[in-house]
């Protein structure tokens, strides 16, 4: 089964990872036991393992298919004694004798990430890194990261087969405080302004602006507020990508 809507055209397995679970892989630490939530088939703990770059593992899967396929993978790489398959929902997945010191969420969309974080809180000691790669929704996230005190170490955008992706790297540090442009674009990414970043708020900024002029032409039907929310948008991505033509 395809994991994602952007790696259908490529046969992937536990040897060979995509272009997001490879970029995903650089951020978890040597010697990490590792919780991976809504693992699917499992490749990206199969292949950590395998690599030697993880001590062991907790695959979690709510869904039975997907919990069978990496069932499936880590039986037959003979991985069964360092990764733990189960079939829980979220958080409920990793127990304290599991020793967690990293939990990955990938592939999901930000504000389902938000919520398996927040439904089973008690379940996270706060030492644990946080690898996470939302397809969307990653503003809400940034909120919950900060609202709960997680300071966000490091940030990706990638784009694999037309598709935007985006890594968030956090780990429980206190207080922060993210400004709103900050929550909005991600913290670090908006102080490296990568080759990446700015293609993907170029495109984003033409499709928003498209949507903005139909809300405007269809004024009665669409809420103020939504309209408010996608001028700000709009002006906060046209501002940053003018400040990039005139730096050249
Ligand atoms: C699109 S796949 C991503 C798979 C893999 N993490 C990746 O990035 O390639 C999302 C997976 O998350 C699982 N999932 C969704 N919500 C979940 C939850 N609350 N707990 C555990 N797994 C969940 C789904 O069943 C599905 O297999």
């Amino acid at each position: 089964m395809p994991d994602d809507p952007g790696e259908t055209r490529q046969q992937l397995n536990e040897q060979r990872l995509s272009e997001r679970l490879e970029r995903v892989a650089t951020h978890v630490p040597a010697g990490a036991r590792l919780a991976d939530i809504g693992s699917d088939h499992g490749y990206l703990l199969v292949a950590l393992m395998k690599r030697g770059v993880i001590a062991s593992a907790v695959a979690g899967e709510v869904a039975l298919t997907p919990f069978h396929a990496a069932q499936r993978s880590v039986r037959e790489n003979g991985l069964s004694q360092c990764i733990s398959v189960r079939l829980a929902n979220g958080l409920a997945v990793i127990e304290p004798a599991d020793g967690i010191t990293a939990i990955s969420l990938c592939g999901m969309g930000g504000e389902t990430i938000r919520d398996i974080l927040d439904r089973d809180q008690a379940r996270l000691s706060g030492q644990e890194r946080l690898i996470l790669q939302p397809n969307g929704g990653e503003q809400p996230l940034r909120q919950w990261l900060m609202e709960h005190g997680y300071r966000i170490l490091a940030e990706e955008v990638l784009r694999e087969n037309r598709f935007n992706y985006e890594i968030i790297v956090a780990e429980r540090s206190g207080p922060v405080l993210y400004s709103s442009q900050e929550l909005y674009f991600g913290p670090l990414q908006l102080q490296e302004r990568s080759p990446a970043f700015l293609a993907k708020w170029q495109r984003l900024l033409r499709l928003k602006q498209r949507t903005l002029s139909h809300f405007t032409r269809a004024r009665q039907a669409v809420p103020e507020e939504k309209i408010q929310a996608l001028t700000q948008q709009v002006r906060w991505v046209s501002e940053l990508l003018a400040q990039e033509d005139t730096k050249r």
